[in-house]
């Protein structure tokens, strides 16, 4: 009896141990890896726009008064979800309380491994589980471009989690189990312009993390992609963008790439919501990633909006 009683604590205190160490952030990407890559300020532009950096980024009460204008980056917007509140945190090129003393492979292990410059876990609020599909030149152009933004002073504020959410170690297994780099939707096409659009969608333009449903952890269900889901502002849902009649099936390609540089649906409805703000990015990409986008989104496979549809 003692004896199965010493087992069972040195098999709980092993899964202990064993838990902790798969949860050990894993460094990634050393200063060396993005030596080679040199960053172009221009083409980096793009990739911030299409990341959407400044959606999250931008101070809470900011209102854009000019359209080509680049809100600063100090941070401050709340987001609160099912784990707590997070506030997001300064990503201006401030030395003091930005990110004005990051390496290039800090940046690039924020964006694509969710590590901090300290080797903490990230939560997923910062949308890495997308970001985590994007190109070394394209990190490298991003930061290029971040770098030449103005600096904005502004303190950090710590996140309001509840236990054991505020434990940012535990995110490593989270991270075991749903942080990927491969491509959601095999497309055996070689199509460039398809090719362009899924990396888009998938990466950068982190589009699923609003249109697909999530799982009780939160995190992506990639059985559903693209299949609508529940708004996390509580308010109605988001629409489905999978080429389903419950969906952008009745959507053309230039309809779909209309409104994501206009804002105007088919039925000349105005968009709205969160989305609004992803279209004031989309606009400004080239008129061929638009269409890479929409050629994308007509290619992947139909979901019903609700399982029973
Ligand atoms: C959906 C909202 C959202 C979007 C979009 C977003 N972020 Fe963030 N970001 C966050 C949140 C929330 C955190 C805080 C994460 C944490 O503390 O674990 C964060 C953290 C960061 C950090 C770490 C800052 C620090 O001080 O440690 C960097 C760098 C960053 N984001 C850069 C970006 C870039 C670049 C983009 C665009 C490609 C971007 N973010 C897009 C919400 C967002
Ligand atoms: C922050 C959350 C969010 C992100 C990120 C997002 N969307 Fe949306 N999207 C929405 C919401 C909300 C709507 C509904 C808009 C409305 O009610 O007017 C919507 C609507 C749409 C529609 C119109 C669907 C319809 O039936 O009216 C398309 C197309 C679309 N999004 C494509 C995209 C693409 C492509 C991306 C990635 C580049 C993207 N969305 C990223 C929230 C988001």
């Amino acid at each position: 009896m003692k004896l199965c009683l010493n087992v069972a604590l040195l098999t709980t205190a092993g899964i202990a141990a064993g838990l902790w160490i798969l949860s050990a952030p894993q460094a990634a990407i050393s200063a060396n890896a993005l030596v080679s890559v040199p960053g172009n300020p221009e083409r980096g532009a793009a990739v911030f726009h299409v990341g959407g950096c400044a959606s999250c980024h931008k101070p809470a009460d900011y209102e854009q008064t000019d359209d080509d204008g680049i809100p600063p980056l100090g941070g401050g917007q709340r987001f609160s979800t099912d784990f707590g509140t997070f506030v997001a945190p300064n990503i201006s090129p401030d030395t003091a309380t930005g990110i004005g003393s990051w390496s290039d492979a800090d940046f690039a292990n924020a964006l694509l491994k969710g590590i901090s410059p300290e080797g903490e876990h990230y939560y997923p609020a910062f949308p890495y589980s997308s970001y985590s599909r994007m190109t070394l030149q394209d990190i490298a152009d991003l930061k290029a471009f971040m770098d030449t933004l103005p600096a904005v002073n502004r303190a950090n504020e710590p996140h309001e989690l509840g236990f054991p959410f505020s434990v940012r170690r535990g995110l490593g297994l989270w991270k075991q189990l749903y942080l990927r780099t491969d491509p959601v939707i095999a497309l055996d096409d070689t199509d460039t312009s398809l090719l362009r659009g899924r990396y888009l969608v998938e990466g950068p333009g982190h589009c699923g993390e609003c249109h697909s449903p999530r799982n009780a952890l939160g995190a992506t269900d990639y059985s559903r992609w693209l299949g609508g889901a529940a708004n996390p502002d509580g308010d109605g849902s988001i629409p489905n963008i999978s080429p389903h009649a419950s969906g952008l099936a009745d959507w053309s390609e230039n309809d779909i790439a209309e409104y994501l540089s206009s804002g105007f649906t088919p039925e000349y409805d105005v968009v709205g919501s969160s989305m609004a703000e992803v279209v004031e990015n989309t606009a400004r990409l080239s008129g061929s990633d638009r269409s890479a986008i929409a050629a994308y989104l007509k290619a992947i496979p139909a979901v019903a909006a609700k399982p029973d549809d």
